[in-house]
Parts: C-alpha cells; sequence; structure tokens
C-alpha cells in the first residue's frame, strides 16, 4: 500500500527547512570530501575599522587580508591603519565542506551591548549570513535574548569548485548583491562575462536581488605543492599576493601571466634558508643563458612547507625566448577614504594619497625587479569563456508565502495521512 509515511514527510520537510533556511538566497557547491580549500569574502565595512579589527572579526591574519587586498604591507604600523566605512575588501578564508555542502565556519563572534541577530547579519557581516543561519548555526530558541559576550559560530558563504573555472585555475569570491548591482556589471566588474556567472551561479536569467549570493569566479595562479605541503592547494588572485610559510614567502600573481612567483618576503621573521639546493640561486631568483638552442632558464622555486620547513625546487627548462623582468602587481597604500567609483571595488588607485606621514622604507616589492616568470607551453590565458561549469544551483530566495504554504500543506497532511 503507499500510504506516506508521515514520519519521513516531516523529516523530508525538516530537511528542506533547515536547507531553505540556511542557504537561501546564496549558490552552494555540494562536496563529499573533508579537505578545505580557499575562497574569498566580499566584505563592505559597516563602520570604520582598524585592519587588524577587521582581520579579528574574520579572525584571519591581518597580513593575509592586506596582501589580498595588494594593501602595502610595509606601510607604517599598517595593522593600525583605520579603514573607512563602506570600503570594500575582500576577505580571504578557509572554506570548509560541512554536511555536504562548502561553507566556511572557522568564524566566530562575541556578541556586544546593544547586538541583535540582525544587526550581526546585515551590518557587522554585512549580507554574508542571515540571522535565521546564525539563529540555526547557534541553536538559538530565543533569538530576541543574546547574552552579551556570547561566542556565536558565524557561518559564512565560499565556493571552490575545484579552483578552476572552465578548466582555468580561479577563486571563488562570495559577492553580496546591492539594489544597484546588475549581473552584467558584476560580471565586468571581475572581468568574467555574463554566460559565466549564470553558469557558475546556475541561473536560468539574469535576474538578481539585492542581497544574493553570487560565487564570483576571479582568475587566479595556481601552486603546485605536494600535497603533504601545509600550503597546499594555494591559489593567489590576479592582481594580488599572499603570504605563506610563516611570513618567510610572498608569492604574488599577475599582471603580465598567471604564473605564481614567490620569493623571500620582506617582513622581519627568522626564516630557514631560502637557497636552492646545489645552487648560489635564492628562491625567487632565475638566470637565463641565451643559447643556440633557446634561452637556457633557471629558477629557484618555492614549493610549499613541508614538515615545517621550506622546500624549493632548482627547475631548468629551455624556452624559445628568455622571459623579460619579473612584474608585480602595483601596491596601493592602506585606503583612507572611499572613492565614489570605487566603492564597488578597490580598484588598484595609484600609490599613496599623499597623506601618509612618509613613505614606507621598504616596499614589499623590490624596486629592482628580477628577470623571472616563466613563459608556459600552454600558452597565453585568454579571458573567460563560456562553457559547461561546474554543477551548482543558485537557491533563490524563497518568498516567505510559499515556504508558509510548504509548512502548512504539511502540518494539515500529516493528520490525514494519520
Ligand atoms: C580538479 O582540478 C584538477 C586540476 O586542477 C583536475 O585534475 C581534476 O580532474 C579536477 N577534478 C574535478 C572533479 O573536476
Ligand atoms: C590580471 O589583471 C590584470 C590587471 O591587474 C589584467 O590586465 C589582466 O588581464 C588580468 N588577467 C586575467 C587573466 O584576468
Ligand atoms: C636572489 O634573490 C634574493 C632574494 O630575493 C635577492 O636579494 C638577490 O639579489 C637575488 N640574486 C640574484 C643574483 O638575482
Ligand atoms: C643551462 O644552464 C645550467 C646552469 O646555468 C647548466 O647547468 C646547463 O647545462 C645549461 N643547459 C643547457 C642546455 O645549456
Ligand atoms: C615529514 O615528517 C614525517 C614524519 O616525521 C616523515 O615521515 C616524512 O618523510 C617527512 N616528509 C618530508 C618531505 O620530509
Amino acid at each position: 500500500m503507499p500510504n506516506p509515511n508521515p514520519k519521513h514527510l516531516f523529516h523530508a520537510t525538516l530537511f528542506l527547512s533547515i536547507l531553505l533556511q540556511a542557504l537561501s538566497k546564496s549558490t552552494i557547491e555540494p562536496c563529499s570530501n573533508s579537505d578545505s580549500c580557499n575562497a574569498l569574502l566580499g566584505y563592505t565595512l559597516y563602520t570604520d575599522l582598524k585592519v587588524s579589527e577587521v582581520a579579528s572579526l574574520f579572525q584571519i591574519d591581518p597580513i593575509a587580508l592586506l596582501t589580498a587586498n595588494a594593501i602595502d604591507i610595509s606601510y607604517p604600523d599598517v595593522e593600525h591603519h583605520i579603514l573607512p566605512s563602506k570600503l570594500f575588501l575582500k576577505v580571504p578564508i578557509s572554506c570548509s565542506c560541512v554536511d555536504g555542502i562548502r561553507k566556511s565556519v572557522a568564524t566566530h563572534y562575541k556578541t556586544r551591548p546593544s547586538d541583535t541577530l540582525s544587526s550581526i547579519a546585515d551590518a557587522v557581516y554585512a549580507g554574508l549570513v542571515s540571522s535565521d543561519q546564525l539563529r540555526e548555526a547557534n541553536s538559538l530558541s530565543d533569538p530576541s535574548v543574546l547574552d552579551v559576550g556570547q561566542n556565536l559560530v558565524v557561518p559564512l558563504p565560499c565556493t571552490c569548485f575545484n579552483g578552476s573555472d572552465n578548466s582555468l585555475p580561479a577563486i571563488y569570491l562570495s559577492y553580496v548583491v546591492r539594489p544597484v548591482d546588475t549581473l552584467a556589471a558584476v560580471a565586468a566588474r571581475y572581468f568574467t562575462t555574463l554566460t559565466d556567472l549564470m553558469n557558475v551561479n546556475a541561473m536560468g536569467s539574469t535576474a538578481i536581488n539585492d542581497g544574493d549570493i553570487l560565487a564570483v569566479p576571479i582568475p587566479a595562479c595556481a601552486s603546485n605543492f605536494p600535497k603533504s605541503a601545509s600550503d597546499f592547494g594555494m591559489l593567489v588572485p590576479n592582481g594580488s599576493y599572499a603570504i605563506t610559510a610563516g611570513h618567510c614567502v610572498q608569492c604574488s600573481c599577475g599582471p603580465k601571466n598567471l604564473d605564481l612567483y614567490c620569493m623571500p618576503a620582506s617582513l622581519a621573521v627568522s626564516c630557514s634558508s631560502m637557497q636552492c639546493r646545489g645552487s648560489n640561486l635564492m628562491l625567487g631568483n632565475v638566470t637565463v643563458q641565451q643559447t643556440s638552442g633557446g634561452c637556457n632558464v633557471t629558477a629557484c622555486n618555492y614549493d610549499g612547507i613541508v614538515n615545517g620547513s621550506i622546500v624549493t625546487t632548482l627547475s631548468p627548462s629551455l624556452q624559445p625566448q628568455c622571459p623579460g623582468l619579473q612584474e608585480f602587481p602595483p601596491l596601493v597604500a592602506p585606503p583612507t577614504t572611499v572613492a565614489r567609483d570605487t566603492v564597488f571595488a578597490p580598484a588598484p588607485a595609484p600609490l599613496f594619497d599623499g597623506d601618509g606621514p612618509a613613505s614606507p622604507k621598504s616596499s614589499l616589492v623590490p624596486s629592482t625587479g628580477l628577470p623571472g616568470g616563466f613563459s608556459p607551453a600552454n600558452g597565453p590565458i585568454s579571458g573567460i569563456s563560456s562553457g559547461a561549469s561546474a554543477a551548482c544551483s543558485l537557491v533563490k530566495p524563497f518568498p516567505a508565502l510559499t515556504y508558509a504554504l510548504v509548512l502548512l500543506l504539511v502540518k494539515l497532511m500529516i493528520p490525514v495521512a494519520l
């Protein structure tokens, strides 16, 4: 007899309702393993905050926050620099696999007087989380009563899609849609196409709503570190930097090609040897020698941090042409104002706006570039083209009415089934 089992129905609905509340309005990526991967959050400051305060909001390294936004870390006292309200930043986070979907659960927030779930969700975390998600994640029975100093888990949206988009390395930015946004403008801002954004987010139309969270692929430089490396899977978005190996190594991506380039970081920290074994080359050094058969290029590359030590590899290669000088993504001074058209993205502005006390003593980027960078055999990386993309879905904001109806129906059906 095909009698609907009310218990199953109830569970299915419960599951559905949890899913809807936890994931509404954002692109979700199913996952099966426990690996974590790298992702970015698009975060808009709700008030003036120090660099260190933004970092502690997400429990990340302030240096990682700065380098991800190509902000000059050699600027005096940069961690205490006050960033202006409304500034848009890319926040690097680790994306885990929890209950079969990708999300970040490493962030905690300590409640302060006068906080409410919606002020935490909408203001402090700028729409990256909803009050419902906060309530669910923290099993709050009465969300109107928040104790001061309560430690809340803040589940944040992230996707990785295997670190690629159309088979090219990419890192995904979780972007909160604002009323002024159009999908085409978001695509243009991040150098991708409308088709690509629609594919990635499994959208049937270009309609987006205020508060939706889009996964935006950003071309990146992929690392090729061994699985045993603690920084395995490092991805550096085009135009930015990453600091790794306990602040000893900095890796950059772009602007000319998407080959990861790593060299010793200029931060004053004690680091183990960064010389390539069997040579006098240091990490990031490249020698070139024109021969009759082509250009003999030898580079000392960074290969991750394994067992707590920096691994370097000497890699010789014969290339048709000698590579030019290594170019670095331009650095910006810590922002002090939000320009009208940079409200949406920190456009690489000209260095230093002049109100800093002094020029930085030393720059993150050496003033004398080294010959470097490989011209990979696999050719130039062209603009993102459209194509089949990873399986995912944009869970549209379910109208509250629909949701209520489902619940109502289930409530009606249970007695009927009994
Ligand atoms: C993930 O990407 C790697 C290369 O980056 C590729 O070898 C692998 O097949 C991809 N896996 C899936 C499931 O797409
Ligand atoms: C990387 O960024 C630079 C500008 O910063 C841009 O000119 C270049 O086209 C970008 N590359 C890709 C593949 O998006
Ligand atoms: C090798 O790299 C180190 C560290 O970046 C740098 O100080 C040095 O000048 C480089 N040497 C050569 C020969 O390029
Ligand atoms: C390339 O240069 C390296 C070191 O400079 C040298 O050992 C090697 O023999 C050279 N290879 C060729 C093919 O010239
Ligand atoms: C790292 O350490 C483990 C155990 O101490 C050892 O088995 C492994 O071979 C080491 N790996 C490398 C690359 O040195």
